[in-house]
């Protein structure tokens, strides 16, 4: 990896799952307009995360990443992130009581848009048209006209990715983030769920403890870490063009970040060590996530964490890793060896979304059974590996939807079709999602000392 880096020297090496636009001049046009837009990140951010979870890959707190499979232009509204906010932050909440440990709170959201699909197309009643791949590309809708990748999109995903941002920045920092407001963080529809209780419960004793501290002068309105939180954003930073023309030099430091997003990750289909993702990647100085699946061997990890982490920083690059319910065994314990006996610093993640997509009831699924499954197996292996089992990263919404089935509801695969909303995979809803961080901390509070 002698040969220089730039912005677009990914241009010169094979890209997968990147679209072919009809109109090469009005792409060039576009990714030139957005190089003259705003940065929606900052370097000092990404360097403030980076931080953070170098405290994650020493063991000293735990990341909890989350959101949409793919954000939508037509579900772009302030409930919709009020409401995912709102139960991430309840999930947070459930995590550090458990852990003991800060946590690092990184969204799927504010530029989530690119899909890469394991197939071109995709047949319907003996129609065969090019796959839908992200908002940012084309639309979902069955006819060869939406299927076309339109340049313009870019400026959409840009312009709806800096608004969600902002009302995040709003929320994270204005007030609605204040811990003494625990309790109004259950969603209506949580309320009368079998969780309603165990949440209230927590939220009573975190309001009991605020109150202790308040009395003894540590009031939220003079300590800013008591009203505020550090909220991050990420996404699969897949539309290479996009993800160049935001790419900026940081003047601070003359290192070049992407500045889509703090938190940008390579997906299991583009991972490979010569190609245009890998070679985007290994220049740009934000926090990066590399998913391993189960194709993924170790020497090939190997190579892959010396192209991207040639330092050895810590906290630069989390493996997120997803081999689906009973395959952990099988791969996870290969890559912990290799890491450990060749000295690498990363950030361990589970993703149990991704390895245990199923089809039921005439719909894509994930069973609640099989996502929790990962998740402790996945925690059981670094126990016995003695590794730090660093975080989860959940495709998640706060809203009540029926597609995964499962959970404390019970959702079955014939209730799919009630509410099945996602533009892409299928999300874990809020109770679910809730009810996941309950059953994490319990494997966290089992690995306190
Ligand atoms: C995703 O995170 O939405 C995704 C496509 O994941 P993976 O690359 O692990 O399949
Ligand atoms: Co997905």
């Amino acid at each position: 990896m002698a040969q220089t880096w730039s912005p677009r020297s990914w241009r010169d090496k094979p890209v997968l799952q990147v679209p072919t636009y009809r109109d090469a001049a009005q792409l060039e046009a576009i990714e030139a307009k957005i190089q003259s837009f705003p940065p929606l990140v900052f370097a000092g951010e990404a360097r403030n995360l980076k931080n953070q979870l170098a405290q994650v890959a020493a063991g000293d707190a735990f990341l909890l990443q989350g959101g949409d499979c793919a954000e939508s232009f037509a579900e772009h509204g302030p409930d919709n992130i009020r409401d995912f906010f709102r139960v991430f932050l309840q999930m947070s909440v459930v995590l550090t009581f458990a852990a003991a440990k800060p946590v690092v709170k990184v969204g799927r959201i504010a530029g989530q848009f690119a899909k890469p699909r394991s197939s071109d197309t995709e047949t319907k009643d003996g129609v065969e048209l090019p796959s839908y791949r992200g908002d940012i590309v084309n639309a979902t809708d069955f006819t060869a006209e939406a299927r076309i990748p339109d340049a313009q999109r870019q400026v959409m995903a840009y312009r709806q990715s800096a608004a969600t941002l902002n009302l995040l920045r709003a929320f994270s920092q204005g007030g609605y983030a204040n811990l003494e407001h625990v309790q109004s963080w259950m969603l209506d529809f949580v309320k009368d769920s079998p969780l309603s209780h165990r949440y209230s419960e927590l939220a009573g004793r975190i309001s009991e403890t605020l109150k202790f501290m308040k009395a003894i002068g540590f009031e939220a309105e003079r300590y800013q870490r008591l009203r505020e939180t550090d909220f991050y954003t990420s996404h699969e930073a897949l539309l290479l063009g996009y993800e160049e023309a935001l790419t900026r030099e940081d003047s601070t430091s003359g290192d070049f970040y992407g500045t889509s997003g703090h938190f940008l990750w390579i997906g299991d289909r583009t991972r490979q060590p010569d190609h245009a993702h890998v070679e985007y990647f290994r220049g740009i100085k934000n926090p990066i996530g590399l998913k391993c699946g189960p194709s993924l061997g170790s020497e090939e990890l190997l190579k892959l964490i010396d192209i991207l982490n040639p330092d050895n920083e810590t906290g630069r690059l989390t493996l997120i890793c997803r081999f689906g319910a009973g395959k952990v065994e099988d791969h996870l314990p290969a890559l912990i060896r290799a890491v450990e006996r060749e000295g690498k610093s990363v950030v361990w993640s589970c993703d149990p979304m991704h390895g245990n997509t199923v089809s039921a009831g005439g719909y894509k699924t994930r069973p609640f059974e099989r996502v929790l499954s990962e998740v402790s197996e996945f925690f059981a292996i670094h126990k016995s590996e003695g590794t730090y089992a660093g975080g989860v990263h959940f495709e998640m919404t706060g809203k009540d939807v029926t597609e995964c089935t499962g959970g404390a509801k019970k959702i079955s695969a014939e209730e799919l079709g009630d509410r099945y909303h996602t533009h892409c995979d299928p999300r874990l809803n809020a109770n679910q999602a809730l009810e996941l961080a309950f059953l994490v901390a319990e494997l966290l509070k089992s690995d306190r000392p």
